[in-house]
């Protein structure tokens, strides 16, 4: 089975960006971490980053027939756009929403997901394990969902 790790607006700046919120580990070296938990899980993944709200949308259109899953840190898209949800709306794949930080905890502008509610679940608040977590979780509900259908 596929998994699609999809990260928004600045998460390639992961290393040197806000390090005491984010952390020290660069997008490619969590990416990295994540395909060898993945590989051990029975699951091929690929990842993407994108500054760009459309590119994130079309992604996830075209993840169809591609994935059987996907894992998603909008970043700041979490809190303004509609387009992702309906994105994540429209393709028939469960998708785990993925934070690094606790936005719970943070201003109030980031206490809104408006596309959690597309997502079968959302993890928040454990740095780079936050992925980790979210593609165990991902995992299993694939598997579910294939014994279901055996
Ligand atoms: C983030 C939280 C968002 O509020 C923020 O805009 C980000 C990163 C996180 O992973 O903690 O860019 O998605």
């Amino acid at each position: 089975m596929k998994v699609l790790v999809l990260n928004g607006p600045n998460l390639g700046l992961l290393g040197t960006r806000e390090p005491g919120l984010y952390g020290r580990d660069t997008l490619p070296d969590i990416m990295e971490g994540l395909r060898k938990r993945a590989a051990e899980l029975g699951l091929s993944l690929d990842w993407m980053q994108s500054d760009d709200e459309g590119e994130l949308v079309r992604r996830i259109g075209a993840a169809c027939g591609q994935y059987d899953g996907l894992i998603l840190n909008p970043a700041a898209y979490t809190h303004t756009s509609v387009a992702l949800r309906d994105a994540l709306q429209a393709v028939p794949i469960p998708c785990v929403e993925v934070h690094l930080s606790n936005v719970h905890a943070r201003e109030d502008f980031r206490q809104r997901s408006l596309t959690a509610g597309a997502c079968v679940g959302q993890i928040c608040g454990f740095g780079a394990v936050s992925y980790r977590l979210a593609l165990e979780a991902l995992a299993e509900r694939l598997r579910r969902v294939a014994d279901v259908g055996t």
